[in-house]
């Protein structure tokens, strides 16, 4: 019976055609994987159009926007697009209540006039490759996993030495497929990234919370930067001397319109998936990490919406951090509600029985992979306490309350004093001055007081007393909590920077003894032990079996299943991935369409509201309704819905036609189908993408910044 159940489940998982949109794929192996289904969905060009290593594919057009975002060159000057939250920090860093760039958008005139900010950079990839044979070779049977890992890192490090590769070029080597396969890297960063130009908030981030991770959305999602080079159009560090970018490749802007079952491309850099998980691996997340991150969260958001709700300097202050938080506390929380609509758990607990099914008809697989998934279980079971523990910890002194960061960081500074001397000190110093006067220029003593505290108490009651400081619980009562941290705000050097800037200025030895006797570092150097003593280990050590294990689990999948193609997971390496213009249907009996327009824009429009305000230029433009070349006759085109696989990272990535032209830049998921990070479900599964008409129509007609348009290759047809 279970074997005729297996059978058919067989059937219907392979018969159908491979589901288009799942997967995001390795540009250098397009040809080989997916050039046939790509074209088979409409794509007019060819792999080699996409990714090629003699210059001029579009993969030449595309960066990794300061390590977390994506961006593309759409000029010949070197012009980046990316997503207003991409550019956010930037942005905010550039603005003040006297000229806030924020609420007001911010055009530069000529180049002159573009920012600078430090810090931010562009990365091309130049080429990558497949070197698994060279960095496993001397693997011999029987050996240890410390014995391997002591192979690889010294192949890899012989490797990059050898490498032939250009001055300014950076190289380096990354696993795959959770460490089966390991690809070279060669990069070329840029240092010198200004800030161009950006619509107000309330276009850029139109919605703001309330809509984000949602459908229909509004959000003009942009901004424009500029990568600057040095006299020979190389990499270099910021200099007022620095020239556009003279760029050999840039994406050509289609202004023809999308349509539902359009073919569409996203070519971006996707941070982290987890989408070969056993079911105890998914169950894993859904009931111990996910709750555990969105109960923190909730307590810290509620306390600081609050504040910047009576405050309109803890408001933009407050702005980057709140929308950061709450980010990923709404995706996780649309995450267990996908996981749980589309039944993934049972759904993989099914396709695990036919993994086992193929495994009893093999006796050499079996004897392989047999016991994977029953030593899953346990694990996973072993690991929840500590896991539990561990989110805790990270949301309480590393996520949500700014002092205990800070602490950390002077505590490492310690650290790296005490194991590398003055010289190590001083180096770190220099690095950790900058970023924290940046910093506490956001920074509110009170509301982040207001934050311990409540989570303080959460840390007290919900960690168990074995994974806590000894006598913590007896000495922070719930009555004295609120005295206590008033105390302690009051004390800590890291209340202010005014006093955390005096501590740069002293000598090693005393800045150390300062810091010592801190009352903040001193607490969080309690939790901080403790962590590393009665959690960490065990969750790093239960943490590498379950990695352990999750090689051979995915070594047995690609076995077992030799006709299926495997994607590797997201690893901050550029990816594509393909689909369609699509709406979905999030629930019974509702459908969503898949294209927004501005007249939704107004529906939204609430006047004075921090997240549906609307501009009262933009107001006179719907009016008017005279969209020219960007609109679809009277109507303005604003947001779209696609297939595509997408994940963190991908925010900033252009969205190409069937041409390679761009259409749109993607910018969000819709919340049912945020579990794609895990569980991909075709069905409600939709990245959400600006259609490329309304930021031109953004940048042309209401900031009327023409020098941008000009400089662009619009193709009209
Ligand atoms: N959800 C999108 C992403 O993950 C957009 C986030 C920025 N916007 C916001 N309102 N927080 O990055
Ligand atoms: N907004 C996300 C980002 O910053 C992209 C949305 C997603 O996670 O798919 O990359």
């Amino acid at each position: 019976m279970k074997k005729i159940t297996a059978f058919f489940l067989a059937l219907f998982l392979f018969a159908l055609p491979l589901q288009a949109d799942e997967g995001m794929w390795l540009p250098s192996l397009l040809k080989q994987l997916n050039e046939k289904d790509m074209q088979a969905l409409g794509m007019q060009i060819t792999a080699e159009d996409i990714y090629s290593l003699n210059g001029g594919s579009l993969k030449d057009a595309i960066v990794s926007f300061g390590g977390f975002c994506t961006a593309s060159v759409i000029s010949s000057q070197g012009l980046l697009l990316t997503n207003h939250h991409c550019g956010y920090s930037a942005i905010q860093s550039h603005s003040s209540l006297e000229h806030n760039y924020l609420e007001d958008g911010f055009w530069a005139g000529s180049p002159a006039e573009e920012l600078p900010n430090p810090g931010l950079t562009a990365t091309f990839l130049v080429r990558m490759e497949e070197v698994t044979q060279q960095v496993i070779q001397g693997f011999k049977r029987g050996m240890t996993a410390a014995e391997r890992q002591s192979i690889i890192d010294q192949n890899i490090d012989r490797l990059l030495k050898e490498t032939p590769h250009k001055a300014h070029e950076e190289v380096q080597i990354k696993p795959f497929f959770k460490g089966l396969q390991y690809y070279l890297l060669v990069t070329v960063t840029y240092r010198d990234v200004r800030l161009v130009g950006t619509p107000p908030e309330s276009i850029g981030k139109f919605g703001a919370d309330t809509d984000n991770w949602e459908w229909p959305r509004h959000t003009g999602d942009f901004s424009l930067f500029r990568i600057y080079a040095g006299p020979d159009n190389l990499p270099a560090d910021y200099s007022p001397d620095n020239r556009p970018y003279q760029a050999p490749k840039h994406l050509r802007i289609s202004l023809q319109g999308i349509k539902e079952g359009d073919f569409t491309l996203v070519f971006g850099y996707p941070a982290r998936t987890n989408e070969y998980l056993p079911a105890s691996g998914i169950k894993h997340i859904l009931e111990v990490m996910d709750p555990v991150r969105v109960g923190v969260r909730d307590r810290s958001l509620a306390l600081i919406g609050a504040a910047m709700r009576s405050n309109p300097i803890v408001k933009l202050k407050y702005a980057s951090k709140f929308a950061r938080i709450a980010n990923g506390w709404k995706k996780w929380i649309g995450e267990m509600q996908g996981l749980k609509r589309s039944q993934a758990i049972a759904k993989r607990t099914q396709f695990e029985l036919l993994f086992l099914e193929r495994l009893q008809n093999n006796p050499s697989w079996q004897e392989i992979y047999g016991d994977l998934l029953p030593r899953f279980k346990v694990l996973y079971a072993d690991l929840a306490p500590y896991e539990r523990s561990k989110q805790y910890y990270t949301e309480f002194t590393g996520r949500n309350v700014d002092l205990l960061s800070y602490a950390g960081l002077f505590r490492r500074l310690l650290k790296i004093y005490r194991e590398s001397g003055e010289k190590g000190f001083l180096e770190f110093k220099e690095r950790l001055q900058p970023y924290l006067q940046k910093q506490y220029k956001n920074y509110f003593a009170e509301v982040d007081r207001k934050v311990f505290a409540a989570l303080m108490e959460m840390y007290l009651n919900k960690v168990p007393e074995n994974h806590l400081p000894k006598g913590l619980k007896e000495e922070w009562t719930q009555k004295q909590i609120e005295e206590l941290s008033k105390k302690l705000y009051e004390n800590s050097s890291f209340s202010t920077w005014e006093t955390v800037e005096k501590l740069f200025e002293l000598k090693p030895e005393e800045l150390k003894k300062e810091i010592e006797n801190d009352p903040a570092y001193l607490l969080f150097s309690r939790l901080a032990e403790a962590y590393e003593k009665q959690v960490q280990p065990k969750y790093q050590h239960i943490k590498e079996e379950i990695e352990e294990l999750e090689r051979s689990y995915l070594r047995g999948l690609i076995t077992v299943f030799p006709k299926k193609k495997f994607y590797p997971d997201a690893n901050g390496t550029l990816r594509v991935t393909y689909g369609q213009v699509r709406g979905y249907q999030p629930r019974d009996g509702v459908v969503y369409l898949s294209k927004t327009y501005l007249k939704g824009v107004m529906e939204k429009y609430k006047p004075g509201d921090y997240e549906f305000d609307v501009p009262k230029k933009l107001r006179e433009l719907y009016r008017r309704k005279r969209y020219g070349r960007y609109g679809e006759g009277s109507r303005m085109p604003v947001c779209f819905l696609g297939t595509n696989h997408t994940t963190g990272g991908n925010s900033g990535s252009p969205v190409l036609d069937a041409r390679g032209q761009l259409i749109g830049l993607n910018f969000d998921r819709v919340w049912e189908g945020t579990m794609s990070d895990i569980y991909y479900d075709g069905s409600i599964c939709r990245n959400i993408m600006v259609d490329i008409r309304y930021v031109l129509f953004i940048i042309d007609r209401f900031a009327g910044a023409s020098r941008l348009v000009e400089e662009m290759d619009i193709v009209a047809d």
